[in-house]
């Protein structure tokens, strides 16, 4: 029979920093109620200097490990888009950080999608006996990419840090992850990127120009790709599923913009309310939304064992993906 890879542990981490919308730099050229109304964000965490992304990893991971009422995990596996440095992986170092020297482990970058082919990842270790239990950590320090006087990516993102621990288990039981859709298009890898820092710019010749190891996002046009691919993909997922979108409890869609949220909904024909929504105190915090707005929308008690829940996502790449599960009983510190 195949085995499912079934959520049973869950935890976030937020570093304690907080910067609202009135504390970025008064040279932005923007202000609170912009960031407001066109957003939905009033807050953001940083990390501070000095700290990194497998330090908020370690966070999150402790607590979906404290969660699932075992430490134990025989493969980690890390979203991110911003690991600690470009070799090694980070997932090795977190492993051993958490007590999980031996674990397979190993980081993976889809961007802000980060999360849902990390849970593909780990749906494929686990249905491959490869693994029993997997620790799938998304985990970002994004402040480290932002141009703080860039005002169409510096109000945006936040850092943070959400994780999951999945179990071998039976299709279709509480927790399970069923079909998952992903996707990308590499035709639009321009509209989110930072140009410096890697083979390209590395193998060129030329040293790294001012301002290159910086997000550049072309907003507008990046609006209208997240609703469209993240809409497609939900259907996907549904139609797979035998489901109507009157099915779906609760959307835990990645965390861009309220505006997009709202719009993902309207296209789908679920009612607003039945998104989940944490983007105002987090920002967006790329491979870490997904599993924190899960967090935190179990914390705030709009996650509730049974939901039908439609996660979704949409970042850099371009890439996508979704999927569906019943939401299950778990035992979540509700601690930051
Ligand atoms: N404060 C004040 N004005 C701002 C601003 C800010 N923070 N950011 C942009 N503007 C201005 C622009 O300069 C532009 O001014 P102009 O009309 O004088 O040229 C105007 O607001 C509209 O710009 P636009 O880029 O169309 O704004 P927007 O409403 O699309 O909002 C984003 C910008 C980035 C918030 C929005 O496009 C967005 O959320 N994009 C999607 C991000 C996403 O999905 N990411 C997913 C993967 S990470």
């Amino acid at each position: 029979m195949t085995r499912a890879a079934v959520i049973c542990g869950l935890g976030g981490w937020l570093p304690p920093r907080v910067v609202t919308n009135d504390d970025l730099p008064a040279g932005l050229g923007t202000s609170d109620r912009w960031i407001r109304t066109r957003t939905g964000i009033t807050r953001r965490h940083r990390a501070d200097p000095g700290s990194a992304t497998s330090d908020l990893a370690v966070e999150a991971g402790a607590r979906a490990l404290a969660s699932s009422g075992e430490p134990r995990a025989d493969a980690v596996v890390l979203a991110t888009t911003t690991p600690d440095r470009i070799c090694p992986a980070t997932a090795p170092e977190i492993a051993t950080r958490l007590g999980l020297t031996g674990a397979a482990a190993f980081d993976m970058n889809a961007a802000c999608t980060g999360f849902l082919y990390g849970l593909a990842a780990a749906a494929g270790l686990i249905a491959t006996g490869a693994a029993d239990r997997v620790l799938l950590i998304g985990a970002e320090t994004y402040s480290c990419l932002l141009d703080p006087l860039d005002r169409g990516t510096a109000p945006i993102f936040g850092d943070g840090a959400g994780a999951v621990v999945l179990r071998a288990g039976a299709p279709g039981e509480p927790g399970a992850i069923g079909h998952i859709d992903l996707g990308s298009d590499g035709t639009g890898a321009d509209l989110i990127a930072v140009g410096g820092g890697g083979s390209r710019q590395r193998m060129s010749g030329r040293p790294e120009q001012d301002g290159e190891r910086y997000l550049t996002m072309a907003g507008r046009e990046v609006f209208k790709h997240a609703v469209g691919r993240m809409a497609d993909s939900c259907r996907t997922v549904l139609k797979r599923a035998g489901q109507e979108p009157a099915d779906v409890d609760r959307i835990v869609a990645h965390q861009a913009n309220i505006r997009i949220l709202h719009q993902l909904a309207d296209e789908l024909g679920v009612d607003r309310g039945r998104v989940v929504a944490n983007i105002d105190r987090v920002g967006n915090t790329a491979a870490a939304s997904v599993p924190l707005a899960l967090f935190h929308g179990v914390a705030d008690g709009a996650v509730r064992p049974g939901q039908r829940t439609l996660l979704t996502a949409f970042g850099a790449g371009l890439t996508w993906g979704s999927t569906l599960l019943t939401w299950p009983e778990l035992a979540v510190a509700t601690g930051e």
